[in-house]
């Protein structure tokens, strides 16, 4: 969903979701995965954040036959676990006759994937060059001090992640940032710190 944002839009929406708790079915309906895959070929909803290494055997299952297997498990057991957890680097690793140190490679290089599940919301603040050069910059500054938190980080009540993204497909609208499953543009910083302010 694109949200072309009046600041309004942003403050309904959080009201929407994070006090009607929406913003749980949200997180667990798991945006990217089922972007990507579509529950037809599988993708769960997060039902568990507890690692199973039985759960990880049977998501490979699903996929080790098809061509370039690795990225549809790993968006599998994200969906699943909320995160990719470092105990099932070994077992997607054995399970695709693949070195550990390439599964983590591939981990580590698409920033979406996580080690830990991400907060209630998952807030994504784009830093590409257009969002940068039109408030970016100072919009993840202020939302990082704000929370007291560091990029890729959750504040420690575990309500709110902040990640960075690299361009999200807003750049006429920027400067953008991404609320769990909703993209919104032309983002005014004093109203998104003041609807934080709200929250924590
Ligand atoms: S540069 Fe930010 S959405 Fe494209």
């Amino acid at each position: 969903m694109h949200v072309h944002a009046h600041p309004n839009q942003v403050r309904a929406w959080y009201k929407q979701t994070l006090e009607t708790g929406a913003a749980d079915s949200i997180f667990r309906d798991d945006w990217f995965g089922r972007a990507r895959f579509g529950s037809a070929q599988g993708v769960t909803h997060m039902d568990s954040t507890e690692f199973s290494e039985d759960k990880v055997r049977a998501i490979i299952s699903r996929h080790v036959a098809c061509e370039g297997a690795l990225l549809p498990i790993l968006h599998e057991v994200q969906a699943t676990f909320g995160c990719v957890p470092p105990e099932s680097v070994a077992v997607i690793a054995q399970g695709l006759n693949l070195s550990k140190a390439e599964v983590q490679g591939v981990v580590s290089f698409y920033h979406d994937f996580r080690p830990v599940p991400a907060g209630r919301l998952h807030v994504r603040i784009c830093r590409a060059e257009a969002c940068q050069a039109m408030g970016g910059r100072a919009l993840g500054e202020r939302v990082l001090r704000h929370l007291g938190i560091s990029w890729g980080e959750t504040t420690a009540d575990g309500t709110i992640t902040v990640s960075p993204v690299y361009c999200i497909g807003l750049c006429s609208v920027a400067p953008a940032a991404q609320f769990n499953d909703i993209q919104v543009g032309r983002l005014d910083v004093e109203s998104v710190i003041s609807e934080l302010e709200r929250l924590t």
